[in-house]
């Protein structure tokens, strides 16, 4: 194979649904971020996060083909993110990437996923508490 995507090397769709299938588990279970969900049923909320780093790190490009453009910031107006939801959605996601083992997240790897995840989070901030 001349070129494997990140999504590739990590394990593809398997280790894509283990994290989010955890990520959301620990959303459905914290009570800052359980209330901002619209929906009662977290499965699609869960899906479409799936979908979206799914695309972002060289996998099926679904989430676009349902979603257009991902333009995260805007669809994130509508909920207060300060730093308190931050680092909620943050220590979930944390959990989420610890449940992946080692052979499939090796050490970069791993680093890699941290790092995009804390940048991304920040970047979602629109509140300033
Ligand atoms: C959607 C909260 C950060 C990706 C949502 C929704 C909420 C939410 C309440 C609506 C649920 C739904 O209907 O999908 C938060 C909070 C964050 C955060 C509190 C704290 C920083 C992030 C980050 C990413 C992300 C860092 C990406 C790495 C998404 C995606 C959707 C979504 C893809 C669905 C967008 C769509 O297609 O409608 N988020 N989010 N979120 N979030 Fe976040």
């Amino acid at each position: 194979q001349v070129h494997r995507s990140f999504y590739d090397e990590v394990g593809g769709h398997e280790t894509f649904e283990k994290l989010t299938s955890v990520f959301y588990r620990e959303v459905a279970a914290d009570e800052i971020l359980r209330p901002m969900y619209p929906e009662e049923d977290l499965g699609p909320a869960e899906r479409r996060l799936r979908m979206f780093l799914e695309q972002y790190w060289g996998g099926p490009r679904t989430y676009s083909e349902e979603r257009g453009h991902p333009r995260l910031r805007m669809r994130h107006q509508p909920f207060t993110i300060g730093p308190i939801e931050r680092d909620a959605w943050l220590r979930c996601m944390h959990t989420a990437i610890a449940s992946i083992d080692d052979d499939t997240l090796d050490p970069p790897h791993r680093q890699a996923l941290v790092d995009y995840m804390e940048m991304a989070a920040q970047s979602m901030v629109n509140s300033p508490f």
